[in-house]
């Protein structure tokens, strides 16, 4: 297949929307910019559409995909009641990187949800996304445009790499602004649950649900025959080719540690300015202590840590708590749970 790559800017986003907005409607997929991460759109209407997400993703049929509005007024067809915690939520934090767990309508296919009875769904705040969704008219179902168990793509070129020669269009709308997912909490219990920490941490949710809660899923290995509230918890993410060695302990420690064990082909991750300090070749990402910067950077970072031909990795560990949660959430998983404590 041939694909195509549109740099989109105010100048032609009209005319960008457009045109992936026919290929949506037409059964198509299309990949597009978000304020997290890229994501690969297919309209919630056309099952062959969603069925080439899972296909060209690698993505396994027991992991649903996330349904994307452009206004809250698209939930009518597809929740059966919005509660008020979600109203809540939505109130502060949509439009942005939060999706919220709803009971489903017969209107969404069993393809978006793998055959549960909820839907995740989420209002995205990039222009671009906006832009597509509104030109299409119908709310898009789109997984993160990686290929499955891949860090996720947080600019074109990512999704390039991943994508070329799969999908009829890529849309460039340069790099994410977050560069981690959304959180994603579910709104159906008595109390909100978060999933998956995202750049909204626990303790912004708690400003206005005080009772918000952390599923124990998140910070945990989860085995395959495992039933859990959010199916994607139980695959492993975000992994380049390279074995990632998380490690938890100051600069000075760090450092004397991946001396005695550095080997050709390792790297090191660690924060901005921190490089002179590292006996190994260092990839920065972020700033220690500024989780925004961190989320920014960790995939592309993953990424090129891949090209560079890296056999292992030792990652400087970031906080666990707050909005660094959805980074050190992120670097777990790629390091398969296991961390090195000193
Ligand atoms: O920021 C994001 O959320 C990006 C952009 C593209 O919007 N999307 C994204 O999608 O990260 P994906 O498919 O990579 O992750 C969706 C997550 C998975 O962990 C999945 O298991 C969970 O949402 N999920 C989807 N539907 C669910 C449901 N009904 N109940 C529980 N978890 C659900
Ligand atoms: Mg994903």
């Amino acid at each position: 297949m041939e694909t195509k790559l549109i740099k989109v800017d105010n100048g032609n986003m009209l005319t960008a929307a457009r045109e992936a907005a026919e290929l949506l409607n037409g059964g198509s997929v299309v990949a597009i910019p978000t304020e997290t991460v890229y994501g690969l759109a297919a309209s919630i209407y056309s099952e062959e559409a969603l069925r080439e997400v899972y296909a060209v993703k690698g993505r396994p049929q027991d992991n649903p995909v996330i349904v994307h509005i452009s206004d809250e007024s698209m939930l009518d067809g597809i929740v059966t009641e919005i509660p008020e915690d979600a109203r809540i939520l939505a109130e502060h934090f949509w439009p942005g990187p939060l999706t919220m767990i709803f009971r489903k309508t017969d209107r969404v296919s069993d393809t978006i949800t793998c055959g549960l009875d909820s839907v995740a769904v989420r209002f995205p705040s990039h222009p671009v996304a906006h832009a597509v969704m509104e030109a299409a008219g119908v709310p898009l179902a789109a997984p993160s445009a990686n290929l499955s168990g891949k860090p996720s793509p947080t600019t074109a070129e990512h999704c390039v790499h991943d994508l070329w020669g799969k999908v009829p269009l890529i849309l460039d709308g340069g790099q994410c602004d977050v560069g981690v997912e959304s959180t994603v909490v579910s709104v159906l219990g008595d109390h909100p649950v978060i999933l998956r920490p995202g750049i909204i941490s626990l303790e912004e949710i708690r400003k206005y649900l005080p009772s918000a809660e952390v599923s124990e899923a998140v910070t945990r290995k989860v085995s395959d025959d495992e039933k859990v509230a959010s199916p994607g918890l139980k695959y492993k993410h975000y992994s380049p080719d390279c074995k990632v060695i998380l490690v938890k302990g100051s600069l000075d420690s760090f450092s004397r540690y991946v001396a005695g064990q550095r080997k050709e082909g390792d790297w090191a991750m660690c924060f901005s300015g921190e490089e002179d300090h590292i006996p190994l070749s260092c990839l920065t990402y972020g700033t220690e202590g500024d989780a925004e910067s961190q989320a920014h950077s960790i995939f592309a970072v993953l990424r090129e840590l891949d090209q560079l031909g890296a056999k292992r990795v030792f990652v400087r560990a970031p906080e666990e708590d707050g909005r660094s949660m959805a980074v050190s959430n992120r670097l777990m998983r790629a390091a398969g749970f296991e961390e090195v404590l000193l």
